[in-house]
């Protein structure tokens, strides 16, 4: 109705009041009577019925009316799944295992008995029962392996990503609760060169450039020879992993006694990866919970 003038029946009462000559002001009255009930007649009328209907007829709100907090994947777990992927495409299966492992898968089946000094290298949180189990919250993923083992036969080749624990302090690249994704490879003819060769594939890919491998030699006692992965990232060697080629006392623990059978393993921290493909520089933030390190991951908000 915009540029059509709009006069109401409050401005011609009000019109009314400005006559001084009483009779035409009550004519004037009059005429202004008969218009308001000829226009109501002619406005559609409502039941009771229609009036109770509309007195409920409180609109819902509608979606984009509402301020809604959206999720987002976390940068660790998009990792993870990215990883997964990758190694996917490589014929890796992915398997799981529990957070709260029995002494045995993560200690003595991968060659750490009792008394060994190597125990020392995992700093153990340890959930003991009232029956005086020994039970832990996993330290890695490596007992995943032997549980693997114990249920598929060769050749495998899987991966592990997973939740571990370490009873340690706090600082800018360590945290008590952080990710791991444990690998396993073991047929007749699997060497370091096949490994090489998958890490070359796995992080040329993640990094979205060809990336140098170094292998360094390291220690671990369920692996022999032992070594720390190391790729070259923006003309810096960076370590990412730690692996070697299965020990045999490993597969033995797992079942395989068939001395043809021989693999590698590894085991890489995925906060660190996502610190280095993000350049964060406190690995802190990753658990810290706080919103404003959250929201500089994937979609905020839907408006
Ligand atoms: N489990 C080792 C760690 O957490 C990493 C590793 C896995 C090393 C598999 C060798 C083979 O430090």
């Amino acid at each position: 109705m915009s540029g059509t003038p709009q006069v109401t029946s409050a401005d011609l009462f009000q019109q009314m009041k400005e006559i001084e000559d009483p009779e035409e002001k009550k004519s004037f009255g009059e005429s202004v009577n008969t218009l308001k009930q000829e226009l109501a007649e002619q406005l559609p009328q409502e039941s009771t019925e229609d009036q109770d209907k509309a007195a409920f007829n409180i609109a819902p709100p509608s979606l984009d009316q509402l301020q809604m907090e959206m999720g987002h994947i976390s940068p660790v777990t998009a990792t993870i799944f990215h990883l997964q992927e990758l190694f996917e495409n490589l014929g890796f299966s992915v398997a799981t295992g529990p957070e709260l492992e029995e002494e045995k898968y993560n200690f003595d089946a991968l060659n750490i008995p009792d008394n060994h000094p190597a125990r020392d290298v995992w700093d153990t949180i340890w959930v003991t029962t009232e029956e005086g189990q020994k039970n832990l919250l996993r330290t890695h993923t490596s007992p995943t392996q032997i549980r693997y083992m114990e249920q598929h036969k060769p050749p495998i080749r899987m991966i592990v990503p997973g939740k571990v624990y370490r009873y340690e302090a706090t600082d800018a690249t360590h945290e008590t609760a952080f990710h791991q994704v444990e690998g396993l490879m073991i047929d007749t003819n699997t060497s370091i060169a096949t490994f090489k060769g998958v890490m070359q594939e796995v992080f040329s890919r993640l990094f979205k450039q060809s990336v140098d491998i170094r292998l360094r030699p390291s220690y671990f006692p369920f692996t022999e020879p032992s070594f720390e992965i190391d790729i070259k990232f923006e003309g810096d060697w960076l370590e990412i992993a730690g692996a070697g080629m299965v020990h045999p006392n490993v597969l033995k623990a797992g079942g395989i006694e068939d001395e043809a059978i021989q693999g590698f393993a590894f085991g890489m921290g995925v906060e660190r990866l996502v610190m280095l493909l993000t350049g964060l520089n406190d690995i802190r933030y990753i658990h810290s919970g706080d919103l404003r390190f959250a929201h500089q991951f994937g979609l905020k908000r839907t408006k």
